[in-house]
Parts: structure tokens; C-alpha cells; sequence
């Protein structure tokens, strides 16, 4: 049996019937796995995943009825591999076939082969889509409907389909403690690197050996994010993270200003644990709580000089990273998390101090999470008005106290951060 093919049905399922992370279960899998095979499972993994609706579109117009789970997925495989990868027509319906008798199930395999024969026969489908402009949209970029039409509704329908089509690199950003340049770390670590925006950010090919203190696994969306708190927060101030974990902003404020005392909240001790356990790897002195950030804690009311609220959100910014969130986030989702966002913002927002600072930040793109909930609290507390963003590699950002980053206009990926300052 095809080795690539077969662990990339396995942790697909993974993703798909346990609603795995992606990212988690692909590095699971390529953990122990042939050298050769892990370049064509990472493809196959992050293209169906990416590429899932307009899969089962092309699926749909090659069968009767659409088939469930399992069955479903050997097909997902095989017409990603037919319609994007330059694998022969032959090995691939064969192969898949092959794959396909994991179910037991000699009609499942018939089908199976039967209906890749029919996709490769019809390869002039992979480019035929709806023709509604939107349905198109959602198709061709496998965007699911409800959170395109969010977009065209924020942004408007160029912006929204610039968005939708962007391809991401997906490529790896490592930040290092000590200043580095590109040969230094080629050298230690037997990595190529190359420059990003940030002198100490650098994106990087190849693995980076595990725990080390000297660098770092973290988005340049998060650098960002932590280089924006650090630049309001005064060189001994005191610094709360309040969804802190797994701590990749708190650590970074705390390395860009070793005398600031910080705290990092988050309210799954799971959670609290992975921040301790990355802040020892790093060095990092960081005091973390366990706590429910929606629950007022009085002794800390206006006791913070920087408090940054990361809250949770869609990730529809983070697609990249997590194609999975396409699959199985919905539209309902969103007044949920824009309640749970509003009440720690507002609950956080008494522990700033007289002058500080309150940033809001989320990793996704929609309005409701973002402006929205910012517009609606400035309104409930006049207390508080925009502060500014300084971020000197985004020019763009700067000025007013509010940004949304989006991939295909600032080159990271899309997050959206406010800074807002107590002002009575
Ligand atoms: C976007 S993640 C934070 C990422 C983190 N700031 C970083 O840079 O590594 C959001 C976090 O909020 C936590 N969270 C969710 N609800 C919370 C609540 N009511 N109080 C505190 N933390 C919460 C989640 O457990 C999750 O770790």
C-alpha cells in the first residue's frame, strides 16, 4: 500500500472525524515517518483540507449520491492528487483503490475506482465552477459561503475576493533571543533562513532542532502583536496577559523589556501549564494564573500599566496554519465568541491603570470580532479612547489606534489589534 497515501487518510480522519488540529495531527504523523514520504503527506494533508469544498464539488458532479465519511475522503485524496499534484493518472486510481480496502468493503473499492476513473476522464471539471459570482468564490477558493458573504458585506467584493484567493507561503517564521543574522544561523543550526520584517524574525527552511532557549517557533502576526504592547508599556511597568496561553506574546514582552513584571492568565490549567513550561525553555520570569478572565478579580482593578486581551476567536485569519477552521466553524460560532470576547474586554479593561493601556487583538478578519466589539465598547466606556499603534515595519498601521492586518496587502497573516488608553 502507498505509504504517503495511507498516513495522509489517517490523520485527515483525524481531522475530519475527531476534529483534530491539523497542525497537530499532521506533526504527529511526520514525527515518525519515512523522510522521503513528508513532503507529499504535509501536500496532500494541508491541500484537501484547503481545497475541501471545491473537492466535493468536482466529487458531486461524478457521482449519483455523495458518499459518507470515509468513503468520501479516500475520493478527497485522490481528486486533490489528480487535480493538483503531478502524480500519473494510473498510481493515483490505483493506489486510492488500494487504499479504499481498509473499509472491508469490495462495492466501497469498486466505487472508489470507478469514480476516480470518471474525475480523470473528466479533467476539464477541475476548472468548471457556479456561475453566481459568490457561489464561484466560495468554490474555486473552497471559502465556505457564510464567511464570504461576511467578508463582501466588511470589505466589500473586491477586497473580499483579494482575500479569499490569497495563497499563503506557509512558510515557518522563528524568532531568535540573541541578534543573529541569516549565515550565523545556517551555520549553528543547519537551517536556511532569510530576513522578514523584523530584525529578529527570520523565515526558515528546514527543522530547527527542538528546545532551545535561543530562539523560538512564533508568527510574525504575534511578534507584531507583543512588539505593539511592549512599545506602550513603560520600561518597569507591569503587564497583564489575559488569554495568555501558550504564552508566545507574554514571553516576548517580557524578552523586549526584561524589568517589566508581567502576568499570564488563561483559564484552562492545561493551558497555564504550557505557559510555565515555555517560559522556563526561555528563561523568562513570567507569574501565570489560572482564572476565568470574564470574573473580576477586584485586587487587580487599575492595578496594570499594559493589559493585552488576545481573545479567542475564529482563526479566519490563521487559515494557513489551520485550514481545518474552514471545515468546521459556523456562522452561529460567531455571536457566541463576540460574547465571550465582549465580557473579557470589558471585565479586563478595569485593570488598567489611569494612563495605560488596553490592546485588543484577535487572529481573524471579520468585523463582528474586531471593530465591532471595539466601536461598542468606546461607546459603553468613555473612559477610554484610541491610543496609537507604533510599529515602525507597518507604516500603514500606525496613526490610528485601531488596524486589520490582511495577508495579501501586508504580507502576514490576518490579525487585528486595537490600542485603547484610559484617559479618565
Ligand atoms: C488566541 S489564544 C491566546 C494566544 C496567546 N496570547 C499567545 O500569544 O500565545 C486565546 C486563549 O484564551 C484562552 N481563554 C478562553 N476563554 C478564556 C477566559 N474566559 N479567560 C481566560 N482565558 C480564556 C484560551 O484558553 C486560549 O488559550
Amino acid at each position: 500500500m502507498n505509504n504517503a497515501f495511507l498516513k495522509s487518510f489517517k490523520t485527515l480522519r483525524q481531522v475530519y472525524a475527531d476534529k483534530a488540529f491539523s497542525s497537530v495531527a499532521l506533526n504527529n504523523t511526520l514525527f515518525n515517518c519515512k523522510k522521503q514520504d513528508k513532503a507529499l503527506i504535509t501536500k496532500i494533508v494541508y491541500g484537501v483540507l484547503d481545497n475541501d469544498i471545491r473537492l466535493e464539488y468536482i466529487i458531486s458532479r461524478n457521482v449519483r449520491k455523495m458518499p459518507k465519511a470515509d468513503t468520501l475522503l479516500y475520493l478527497k485524496i485522490g481528486v486533490y492528487c489528480l487535480a493538483e499534484l503531478s502524480i500519473p493518472i494510473y498510481t493515483v486510481v490505483n493506489d486510492i483503490a488500494e487504499l479504499s480496502k481498509l473499509s472491508g468493503d469490495r462495492r466501497i473499492v469498486g466505487f472508489v475506482n470507478a469514480t476516480l476513473k470518471s474525475v480523470s476522464q473528466n479533467a476539464k471539471d477541475f476548472d468548471d465552477y457556479p456561475e453566481n459570482e459568490e457561489e464561484y468564490l466560495s468554490v474555486k477558493y473552497s471559502y465556505p459561503l457564510w464567511a464570504l458573504k461576511k467578508l463582501i458585506k466588511d470589505y466589500g467584493k473586491d477586497t473580499a475576493a483579494r482575500i479569499v484567493s490569497h495563497i499563503y507561503d506557509h512558510r515557518t517564521t522563528a524568532r531568535f533571543v540573541s541578534a543573529v543574522d541569516t549565515a550565523q544561523i545556517a551555520e549553528r543550526y543547519g537551517v536556511e533562513a532569510q530576513a522578514s520584517v523584523f530584525e529578529d524574525g527570520f523565515y526558515i527552511k528546514g527543522n530547527l532542532p527542538n528546545d532551545s532557549a535561543d530562539y523560538t517557533l512564533q508568527s510574525l502576526s504575534s511578534m507584531a502583536v507583543a512588539r505593539i504592547c511592549a512599545s506602550v508599556t513603560p520600561q518597569s511597568g507591569k503587564f497583564l496577559d489575559c488569554c495568555a496561553a501558550p504564552g508566545g506574546k507574554s514571553i516576548y514582552v517580557k524578552q523586549l523589556l526584561p524589568n517589566v513584571e508581567a502576568t499570564a492568565c488563561d483559564i484552562y490549567p492545561h493551558r497555564v501549564n504550557l505557559i510555565d513550561g515555555y517560559a522556563r525553555r526561555m528563561n523568562v520570569a513570567v507569574r501565570t494564573v489560572c482564572k476565568d478572565m470574564t470574573e473580576n478579580e477586584p485586587s487587580w482593578n487599575e492595578r496594570f500599566d499594559t493589559v493585552l486581551c488576545d481573545v479567542p476567536c475564529s482563526g479566519f485569519g490563521v487559515l494557513d496554519n489551520r485550514p481545518d477552521i474552514k471545515l468546521f466553524r459556523q456562522n452561529k460560532d460567531i455571536s457566541e465568541l463576540m460574547k465571550l470576547q465582549y465580557a473579557i474586554l470589558d471585565n479586563c479593561s478595569r485593570y488598567v491603570a489611569q494612563g495605560g493601556s488596553l490592546v485588543y487583538s484577535t487572529c481573524t478578519v471579520f468585523d463582528n470580532e474586531n471593530g465591532q466589539n471595539i466601536r461598542k465598547f468606546l461607546k459603553e466606556h468613555p473612559q477610554f479612547a484610541y491610543g496609537t499603534i507604533c510599529l515602525e515595519q507597518f507604516p500603514s498601521a500606525n496613526g490610528e489606534g485601531y488596524y486589520q492586518f490582511l495577508p495579501h496587502k501586508d504580507g502576514v497573516q490576518g490579525f487585528y489589534v486595537a490600542v485603547l488608553q484610559r484617559i479618565g
